[in-house]
């Protein structure tokens, strides 16, 4: 159960929903023989400043753009799993001896309250376990504490759109799902509109998680005040010429510079965090998000990293017909988030 809200039965009759800063996605999968296969995809832009907003108004607004997106799909089916930023989370990982799952999860129960710093009726707690030690005998849990507020609002715009959710989890667990593959250890940078989510994947398992007050439109903001231009001037800027040292006399690149060396500091930090816990190397890297098909942002941060930095490709898993390959590879940066969910208990 994630977050207090029903569980999936054996619906597989749902889509995958990301209300973003920036963009509404959606997909929506099917399995068959084994193999996820794509019904339906799209996306729609979000009003500038809606998302943040709790105001009935800007809710309205963002479930009238849900439906919309939902009835030019011709979705049939009104169930939906949608997910929370990081941002809007606590997550925290805490050990515990072996014991039965019915101990476990009591174990949990009250390991969560002495963990989290947020009033326990205010959260709906999820958990899962991200690791076994056969040496110390011990098992690592991530405790995930969602505030109500937060789980309600997504609740009301998706409930005000007409549709039934089916469970709300975190972008992270989505984004670890839809990029499932053989590597055993990675970390995935997924940069949006005001922030970028870095998460620890190991055997497919989503170890550690955070946020940080990077994105796209922080990069074009800087670019803004650095060229003394319009934001929508240094928008269309940053996607023409990217953060390319070479374009523009490098005037974009220095503009943007301090945001992506704040962004590589975060990654390195997150990663020495993880190697210094688990002992273990992270060695590359998958971006994902719109913020991550800035031109130059994938050799900027290979570069001051000097790891292995590649795009997460979350249709990689997904067969389609393939007129639409083209398409698909476009977005898939932006699709991460929605196809996890699509994917979630298939
Ligand atoms: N081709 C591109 N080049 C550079 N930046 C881009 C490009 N396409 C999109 N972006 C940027 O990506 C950002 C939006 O990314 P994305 O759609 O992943 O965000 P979101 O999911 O809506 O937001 P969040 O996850 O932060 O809530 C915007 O800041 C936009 O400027
Ligand atoms: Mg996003």
């Amino acid at each position: 159960m994630v977050f207090g809200l029903d569980q999936l039965k054996e619906n597989t009759d749902y889509f995958g929903l990301d209300i973003g800063t920036s963009s509404i996605k959606i997909a929506q999968l099917k399995k068959s023989f084994g193999k996820f296969e794509l019904i339906s995809f799209g996306s729609a832009p979000v009003e500038s400043g809606v998302s943040q907003s709790d105001s009935a108004i800007d809710k309205k607004k963002i479930s009238e753009e849900v439906k919309r997106l939902v009835h030019s799909m011709h979705l049939v089916t009104k169930n939906v799993v949608v997910s929370l930023p990081g941002s809007s989370v606590f997550t925290t990982v805490i050990k515990l001896p072996k014991m039965p799952m019915s101990e476990l999860k009591k174990a949990i129960s009250f390991q969560a309250e002495q963990n989290i710093p947020l009033k326990i009726t205010d959260v709906r707690i999820d958990w899962q376990i991200i690791g076994e030690s056969p040496n110390s005998g011990e098992v690592s849990v991530m405790i995930i504490a969602a505030p109500i507020i937060k789980t309600k609002k997504v609740a009301d715009i998706v409930e005000d759109a007409g549709l039934d959710i089916q469970a709300v989890e975190i972008n992270a667990l989505a984004v670890s799902r839809s990029l499932q593959a053989n590597e055993p250890l990675y970390a995935v940078v997924d940069i949006g509109t005001y922030t970028t989510e870095i998460t620890v994947v190991q055997s497919n398992v989503m170890t550690l998680t955070r946020s940080i007050p990077v994105g796209g439109q922080v990069m074009t903001r800087a670019i803004a005040q650095d060229l003394n231009i319009e934001e929508a001037q240094a928008e269309q800027f940053k996607l023409k010429f990217g953060v390319d040292k070479e374009r523009m006399e490098g005037k974009i690149f220095k503009a943007a510079k301090p945001i992506l060396k704040n962004l590589t500091e975060e990654i390195e930090r997150s990663i020495k965090y993880y190697s210094d816990q688990y002992n273990q190397n992270v060695t590359i890297i998958k971006l994902t998000g719109g913020g991550s098909k800035t031109i130059g942002i994938q050799s900027f941060i290979a570069d001051q990293l000097g790891m292995n930095v590649v795009y997460g490709n979350p249709w990689a898993m997904v067969v389609h017909k393939p007129d639409i390959t083209n398409q698909l590879n476009q977005n898939a940066p932006e699709f991460a988030v929605a196809v996890g969910l699509a994917m979630r208990g298939l």
